[in-house]
């Protein structure tokens, strides 16, 4: 088939790399390839650390997609750090929630290690005043700017906007991969939710991905593997206005970051950048055939893009092959209906 892949980020670029080595003839374009949300991303393969209620979904696709990595990133020759993560609570409040989550967690048949304060601290010495946590042995994590420069190099991308309109029939099939800033007619599927992330030099990194909850406040901390970089995000904002980074957003990362791990305080400051989140209605992706002809949508990824992205390449290659759409994540679904996202 001939395809045209509207959006380079880690989304649109898995599809495009799976399509070619599936045979197909694919074009990228994106004006700023690589610079949107894939941008930002922390690269955490944690379908543990963010299952909650009623995502099961979710819950089932992250551990599809998080087994598919390791070939994914290997074929890439990127790393991934299977460093584990760590829940960390700062108060009995914190605990209590996070226990929730372990016993969730629990039900769904997966590996946890709960830990006491102690065995916490032993763990990952580094820590602050702890309640307690857990140990998400299964949850690791990739630096997803290596995996888009990966990707990048293996596949060619047009720098246009010019063409980011859906109906080309120059193409057997357009794949509309622009995360939060979808074209019409589906911009009304998507909403944007911000997020914004730090990322500092330190000696004294984590040695796992730390998921924090400080007196309420969520945080994480995200060492990058053979460096001295450490990610911290993200705040999480619904909102119509542009992808900003806020005072008040640095001020939160930075604070709960602190508390959590006391010697962050001595950390070279790199960078704060935010951009938005691609939320559906029912914060799963859109994945599938959109309605209109010719046209598949590679969308709404939400917190999960680096997480889904080998899973989403291969159900997308499969549907322009065979048909097959999963349910859950067909954009026609019936939940999706109706008003905007
Ligand atoms: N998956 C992490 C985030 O969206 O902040």
């Amino acid at each position: 088939m001939k395809v045209r892949v509207l959006g380079a980020g880690v989304i649109g670029l898995a599809c495009a790399w799976e399509l070619t080595r599936r045979g197909h003839t694919v074009e990228v374009v994106d004006p700023a390839p690589g610079a949107g949300a894939s941008h930002a991303a922390a690269g955490m393969l944690c379908p543990a650390g963010e299952l909650w209620h009623g995502e099961e979904d979710l819950w089932r696709l992250g551990r599809e997609s998080a087994a598919l990595w390791p070939a994914f990133a290997s074929q890439l020759g990127v790393e991934v750090h299977r460093t584990g993560t760590l829940l960390a609570g700062a108060d009995a409040g914190d605990l209590q929630e996070i226990d929730r989550q372990l016993a969730l967690l629990a039900a769904a048949g997966t590996v946890v290690e709960p830990l006491g304060r102690r065995e916490l601290q032993a763990t990952e010495p580094g820590l602050g005043r702890v309640a307690g946590g857990a140990l998400l042995p299964e949850d690791h994590s990739v630096d997803p700017r290596s995996v888009v420069a990966a990707l990048l190099a293996r596949v060619p991308v047009t720098r246009s906007s010019v063409g980011l309109h859906v109906a080309d029939p120059a193409y057997d099939v357009t794949v509309v991969a622009t995360g939060s800033d979808l074209p019409e007619p589906f911009a009304h599927l998507v909403r944007p939710v911000r997020g914004e992330i730090l990322r500092v030099r330190t000696d004294d990194a984590p040695r796992h991905v730390v998921r924090g909850l400080v007196h309420g406040e969520p945080v994480y901390v995200v060492p990058r593997a053979g460096s001295d970089e450490v990610v911290i995000g993200a705040t999480s904002e619904e909102h119509d206005g542009p992808a900003v980074v806020t005072v008040e957003g640095v001020h939160r990362l930075l604070d709960a970051a602190r508390q959590l791990l006391p010697s962050l305080d001595r950390a070279a400051f790199v960078e704060a950048i935010a951009r938005n989140r691609p939320g559906t209605r029912d914060n799963l992706p859109l994945v599938g055939p959109s309605g209109v002809d010719g046209v598949v949508l590679a969308a709404g990824h939400y917190r999960h893009g680096v997480l889904l992205a080998p899973l989403t390449a291969r159900l997308v290659a499969d549907q322009l092959e065979t048909g097959a759409v999963d349910v859950a994540l067909d954009p026609r679904r019936p939940a999706l209906e109706g008003a905007p996202a």
